[in-house]
């Protein structure tokens, strides 16, 4: 395993790094089945300050053993809680990357948001690492079994299903969708469609109301969704939603975009109230912060709507051109509400980027 003492080649053979964005959910992927696979289709944004940068070191290994030999560095620290979930990828795509057993990694990775910050990591993080282990598998002139993008995504689906959608800048789509050509369960698209002007300049601020960990990890909340007594009206749910959604991307209705994206969220977070034992991630101030941001869309009339993810924190949603007025509103009537003041202002982005190879 990777804190193994062997003796070690130094010998670097190759070397790159990717910055990998964060996305955020409007139609949630909450439930899956089998190998990582959706029980529903969900579209997603791409957002532009919120990345990781990963970097990854391939050095001489001794070829065929049993377990992938890598180091996993956070913030320049080794991690054991990412280093065992990653030791546990690794070992489920040997397949895929039948490489991997034959060199010793180094991985280092940063986040440019704060921990436990209403943005997911591992969405980010785990993108970053599918998108540089197959600049590798390239280096190495493998043949990639579909092409470049759909094999990252798919890789990145293997380690978290909201990965599988940071490979794209700007609107993607996971999950089979009748009115989608092209779409599937085993990777993400980009949505093959003319987005409206104001959804592909769609800003996000992200009001964190706690940072403490999550009692309910997303994994668990998923598995909770297999006996879940609503599970076939949600798959209808987000369906319905989804196909909706696509149309108001193209023809820019934000009132119709809000009820869907706010649908959405309140959505998830009934799901996990009437889970058995129900539970909720929520806190007064999330709920407070949703009061005011429909408040003030409803006295003045300013397009601006909220959506969660597993999690306290509200992102809330907006067109750029109303960019002064939701952050002078935020300042006055949110910022009070957020965890020691914190929030981040984010908006929608255009996808990964190869930093170095
Ligand atoms: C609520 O992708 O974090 O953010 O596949 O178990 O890693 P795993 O779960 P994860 O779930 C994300 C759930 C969500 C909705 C979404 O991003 O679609």
């Amino acid at each position: 395993m990777s804190n193994q003492q062997i003796n070690k080649s130094t010998t670097q053979l190759f070397r790159v790094k990717w910055r990998s964005p964060a996305n955020i959910a409007i139609i949630k992927y909450w439930g899956k089945h089998g190998r990582q696979l959706p029980v529903n289709p969900s579209i997603s944004l791409a957002l532009r300050k919120s990345f990781t940068e990963l970097e990854l070191a391939v050095f001489e290994g001794d070829s065929g053993k049993a377990e992938i030999d890598f180091r996993f560095f956070f913030n320049g620290q080794r991690n054991d809680r990412f280093e065992q979930r990653i030791a546990q990828y690794l070992d489920s795509v040997k397949n895929e990357l039948p490489f991997l057993q034959d060199f010793r990694f180094e991985i280092q990775s940063e986040n440019s948001f704060p921990h436990s910050s209403g943005i997911a990591s591992s969405a980010s993080s785990m993108s970053a690492l599918a998108l540089s282990l197959v600049s590798f598998a390239e280096n190495l002139g493998m043949q990639m079994p579909m092409p470049e993008s759909q094999f990252v995504s798919y890789l990145s689906r293997l380690a978290s299903g909201s990965a599988c959608r940071s490979i794209f800048g700007g609107w993607s789509v996971w999950g089979e969708m009748n009115r989608v050509p092209g779409s599937s369960d085993e990777y993400a698209i980009n949505l093959p469609f003319n987005i409206h002007s104001s959804f592909q300049t769609l800003q996000d601020l992200v009001l964190i109301t706690s940072s403490s960990p999550k009692k309910v990890s997303s994994s668990e909340g998923h598995y909770k969704m297999n006996d879940h007594p609503f599970n076939e009206a949600r798959k209808i749910q987000a369906v319905n939603h989804a196909n909706q959604l696509i149309g108001i991307l193209q023809n820019g209705d934000f009132d119709a975009f809000a009820s869907i994206v706010e649908s959405e969220a309140l959505s998830l977070h009934a799901l996990m109230l009437s889970s058995e034992p129900g539970y909720f991630l929520v806190n007064g101030r999330t709920l407070e912060i949703i009061d005011e941001i429909r408040s003030f869309r409803e006295e003045t009339g300013i397009p601006v709507c909220f959506t969660l993810d597993a999690g306290p924190n509200v992102h809330l949603l907006y067109p750029l051109e109303e960019k002064e007025a939701v952050i002078q509103f935020m300042k006055e009537d949110l910022l009070m509400l957020c965890e020691g003041g914190r929030w981040l202002d984010d908006c929608a982005g255009e996808g990964p980027i190869k930093i170095t190879e």
